[in-house]
């Protein structure tokens, strides 16, 4: 049986092996899929491991997505983009392609399942990390009015905005960002990871329409109360992200796999009002 897993630490609590179990399922086709923990002295023997035993293919989360761009043989457009690597695609002979469906599964849990439009909005991208960066490029590509990368240091989210050279993008220090009404915003820091709150104002975060919390938990992360104190009419969190950037890793693996990731979304929604 084809066999998968996702590389991490920590990865205990991953919801991937859930997730693909369930796309198997709906595109009948039978596979494994484990989780993989790992450390940043072992990850790259790890990958090289599971790939000879004949894995077909993996999926990478934090903290070894910049690692995972360093050592793949061959890398996608986006990807390369993003400077990260989320899914191995095996392509034999010892030859690893890296790819990187995170910005594409967040443009689809925003437009397809939450229904919010970035097209022609301001949208506000709180940080300037890894997490970041790979979502810039297919932010860009659905054609904001503009987009505002606000980030702690200046200089991370100047850099990103020199790679880009996007006329709609520019950078911005956080606790000076001015957030237009109505703006999207979606918080792509570390700080929820660390149950921290984003030190942006609360009467600038109270002037967005929406924001998307790239994070998710069984409790509502520490940005979505903060918005939610801050009066913002819209929450979300990241878990629409999580299938949704499964779903694309699952199609190139399967190809012509057709998915229902709103079935799946819903399940593991239903499975945390349980908890
Ligand atoms: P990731 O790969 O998750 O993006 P990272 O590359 O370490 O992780 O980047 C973390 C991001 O979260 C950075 O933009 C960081 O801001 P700095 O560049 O100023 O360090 C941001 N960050 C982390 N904790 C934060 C907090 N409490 N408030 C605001 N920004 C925070």
């Amino acid at each position: 049986m084809a066999l998968f897993t996702v590389f991490g630490n920590p990865i205990s609590h991953s919801l991937s092996p859930q997730i693909h179990l369930a796309f198997a399922k709906q595109a009948g086709v039978e596979l494994n899929y484990t989780r993989s923990l790992t450390s940043v002295s072992r990850f790259r023997r790890a990958v090289a491991q599971f790939f000879r035993e004949g894995g077909a293919g993996a999926n990478v989360t934090v903290p070894f997505k910049a690692e995972a761009y360093e050592l793949v043989t061959h890398v996608t457009a986006r990807a390369k983009q993003a400077g990260a690597v989320n899914t191995f695609v095996p392509l034999g002979y010892g030859q690893l392609l890296g790819d990187n469906t995170d910005g594409i599964g967040l443009v689809r849990d925003l437009t397809q399942n939450l229904k919010q439009a970035i097209a022609q909005r301001d949208i506000v991208l709180l940080g300037a990390g890894g997490a970041a960066r790979g979502v810039v490029g297919p932010l860009l590509a659905e054609g904001p009015r503009q987009l505002i990368i606000a980030n702690r240091t200046l200089e991370k989210a100047n850099a990103i905005a020199e790679v880009f050279n996007h006329r709609t993008l520019v950078a911005a220090r956080l606790n000076d960002v001015v957030i237009p009404s109505g703006a999207l915003v979606i918080n792509a820091t570390s700080a929820s990871l660390a149950k921290q709150t984003v030190a942006v104002a609360a009467e600038q975060l109270g002037r967005a329409g929406a924001v998307y919390d790239m994070m998710y938990g069984a409790d509502p992360t520490a940005f979505i109360q903060q918005a939610q104190q801050a009066g913002v009419g819209e929450v979300f969190d990241g878990l629409g992200m999580l299938v949704e950037q499964a779903g694309v890793a699952f199609t190139l693996w399967h190809e012509g796999a057709e998915l229902d990731t709103q079935a799946v979304l819903g399940e593991l929604r239903a499975q945390q009002k349980a908890r």
